[in-house]
């Protein structure tokens, strides 16, 4: 085997066949596994990796077997858009934004799915689970799909109806809840266990943050691995940061990049549960909270991968910062205005975060910084409702022209 588990709190090493989520000894929250790599061994070059080829790219660094089964669709190589005047005008060196609403299912959580549907191909289940706030959730459905699995779908029933009809259309067993994300979660678990299934849950199952570092290692690819100053990201359960620090940790372990961006989290004011954990210090303990933020998919009180999230960003000397719903709303608003991306609340934090710490002075003006757009705008257009209004106008040129004006 190419990889072995680790616990990330009392650092055992576990072989893969003998534990299959978390480590026994110190349960679901404090026991999630790293998957460390016996680095001297794996071989890659930067000239075999490139700017929009798959997250498969990648597979030296990925804990798959040999002949793993792989996603029919294509799953990361997305666009790093650069914007230089944005940069000017926000006083910054550089300015790029990852957009990952354009992967399969229009989110992040498609680069965690995939690896789950090797994994669950690889151990010979049937059914793969997942409890999520809708986009794990839609992702696991669509990218399971086209596969023989079958997947089965826990969410909170007030989950956007957008994520919800992916859900529906893409023929998975959906089980809509009434009940926030956090019950959802305890609840899928109960079920999962007691059928067997293979369970896809942010923290749990150790192999999603493989897929989720697939991001920031192209992240350094596309910058032609002179990679950035900062990384930011929206924070819910922990997993999507945790996994970008851990795509640059690899690649900076095989040599492919001399040193690790300082990684932001992003969480929203009414959910900052990982920041409240990252602030009391260490030993890092879980501060569980009561979430509410309109930003969805980041509305966790309870994060399952805090501990990581909490260690990861330290060692790369980043840290937390929490935005408020209007200041995640207004920055959704000037990345599609301005940048032409339509993103999510919870893929508009990150951008919400970097444009307060600027305000706040903790940004160095020769800053290199890449913000991480991680759900389309289409998951979840209700949200921005509210700052438009939409009136028609009646067939009739006169009124067109009026309306014109006065627009
Ligand atoms: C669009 C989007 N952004 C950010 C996140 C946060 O990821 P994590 O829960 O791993 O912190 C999620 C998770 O659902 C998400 O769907
Ligand atoms: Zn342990």
């Amino acid at each position: 085997m190419k990889y072995k588990l680790r616990c990330i709190t009392c650092g055992t090493i576990y072989d893969p066949d003998e534990v299959e989520y978390t480590c026994p000894k110190c349960g679901d929250r404090l026991g999630t596994l790293e998957v460390v790599y016996d680095y001297d061994e794996i071989k890659i070059s930067r000239e075999e990796l490139s700017k929009d080829a798959d997250m498969f790219q990648f597979e030296k660094l990925l804990p798959l077997e040999k002949n793993y089964y792989k996603v029919p669709l294509k799953v990361g190589g997305t666009p790093l858009y650069e914007f230089p005047n944005k940069a000017e005008k926000l006083g910054i060196n550089r300015f790029f934004v990852k957009y990952d609403g354009v992967n399969p299912t229009a989110s992040y959580k498609d680069r965690a799915s995939a690896v789950a549907i090797a994994k669950a191909v690889e151990k010979g289940y049937d059914t793969i689970y997942a409890a999520s706030t809708g986009n794990a959730a839609s992702s696991l459905a669509g990218l399971t799909a086209p596969t023989h699995l079958k997947s089965v779908i826990f969410v909170p029933a007030k989950a956007p109806r957008p994520k919800i009809m992916q859900i529906k259309i893409f023929g998975a067993k959906l089980v809509p809840i009434n009940a926030d994300y956090d019950t959802v979660f305890d609840l899928s678990m109960k079920v999962g266990e007691k059928m067997g299934w293979y369970c896809r849950n942010s923290a749990i199952n150790p192999y999603l943050l493989e897929g989720k570092k697939t991001g920031g290692m192209e992240i350094a690819v596309q910058m032609d691995f002179d990679v950035p100053d900062y990384v930011l990201v929206g924070v819910g359960d922990g997993t999507v940061i945790s996994g970008i620090y851990k795509g640059f940790y690899d690649m900076y372990k095989v040599g492919l990049i001399d040193r690790i961006p300082k990684i932001v989290g992003v969480q929203a004011e009414g959910a900052a549960a990982v920041k409240a954990a990252f602030d009391a210090g260490e030993p890092f303990k879980p501060h569980d909270l009561k979430a509410n933020t309109l930003a969805d998919s980041i509305a966790v009180g309870k994060p399952r991968d805090v501990i990581k999230a909490c260690k990861y960003v330290r060692t790369s000397g980043g840290f937390y910062v929490a935005v408020s719903d209007e200041e995640i709303l207004n920055a959704g608003v000037e990345l599609a205005s301005d940048m032409g991306l339509f993103s999510e609340p919870a893929g508009s934090a990150s951008y919400a975060g970097l444009k307060k710490l600027i305000r706040e002075g903790r940004i160095e003006k020769d800053a290199k910084v890449v913000v991480v757009v991680t759900g389309n705008g289409l998951k979840d257009p209700s949200s921005y409702e509210k700052l438009f209004e939409i009136k028609s106008v009646e067939p009739d040129i006169d009124k067109i022209f009026e309306y014109l004006g006065k627009e």
